[in-house]
């Protein structure tokens, strides 16, 4: 049975090492504290005991990073938050002897990065859980709460389509088709030009997803296809760390914009989402 305890000392890397069980524990979970802060119960002894959450983060972050520190801190949790210029990372030292060292003192790392590689890294030589604050490849934390976000507005979790317009090979798209396409059984459609079709992923994806219930992603570039959806997502067309491709995705991701007129067409039951920054 899926509790707290099953759940100690894993690394939170991407929603694919977790159940559809799992996910929908820790959403209950977080459904169930943010009711509980909103009606006044403080429960800063969660994780009393001088826990520790350190956060290196080698990319900006406005809402992640803020949301983590909120988060740990009401859970009783001291942070703190670094660069890679600010520790010895930024003059050489290595991801595997940075995480040997800081293990010894915190208890768990949350790391944003440029290489998803460098997760799969840390969490190698880092004995206490390493949770994905963002890579190229996920980002597990923010469709978690988007998921959350749904549930609360929609009132249900079962059987939400949702279209994802714009960069469908970005780390929002990937972490989107895992978590409602592949854990949660939605209907996810990817509406993107077809350069950014997510196609590898999606397939390794399928293949994973056979033994977890059956992937349900529909990949198009036809933006008609936004109709009937329950949410409409949307993303930056140039991700951190794809400055260089600024120009030419600006042009390519704009008939795709989500504007007043794509809304229309989705109808009046759809939301708008986004994981900004715009
Ligand atoms: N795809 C965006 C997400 C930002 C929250 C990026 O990686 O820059």
């Amino acid at each position: 049975m899926t509790n707290v305890k099953s759940l100690r000392g894993r690394d939170f890397i991407t929603l694919m090492d977790y159940t559809t069980d799992e996910i929908k524990y820790l959403l209950s979970l977080s459904r169930d504290l943010k009711s509980r802060y909103y009606q006044g119960e403080r429960y800063n002894d969660i994780l009393r005991g001088g826990k520790t959450l350190l956060m290196i983060f080698e990319k900006p972050s406005t809402r992640t990073r803020v949301s983590l520190d909120v988060a740990a801190t009401q859970l009783g949790m001291h942070v703190i938050y670094s660069n890679p210029q600010e520790l010895q990372l930024g003059r050489g030292e290595t991801i595997a002897d940075t995480a040997r060292v800081v293990d010894r003192f915190v208890d768990a790392i949350a790391a944003r990065v440029y290489k998803h590689e460098s997760l799969i890294e840390m969490a190698k030589y880092a004995v206490v859980p390493v949770i994905n604050a963002l890579s190229d490849k996920e980002h597990p934390l923010q469709v978690l709460a988007d998921a959350l976000t749904l549930w609360e507005v929609k009132g249900r979790l079962d059987g939400i389509k949702l279209a994802f317009v714009g960069d469908g090979d970005n780390n929002m798209a990937h972490s989107l088709m895992i978590i409602g396409g592949a854990k949660l059984g939605w209907e996810v459609r990817i509406i993107s030009p077809r350069k950014y079709w997510p196609s590898k992923f999606a397939e390794s994806l399928t293949e994973d997803a056979r033994r977890t219930g059956g992937a349900n992603i529909i990949i198009s570039d036809n933006i008609e296809d936004v109709r009937g959806v329950d949410a409409v997502y949307t993303d930056v067309w140039v991700s951190m760390g794809m400055e260089a491709e600024a120009e030419e995705r600006r042009k390519v991701f704009r008939p795709y914009q989500v504007n007043a007129e794509l809304m229309r067409k989705a109808g009046p039951q759809a939301v708008f989402m986004h994981c900004l920054p715009a």
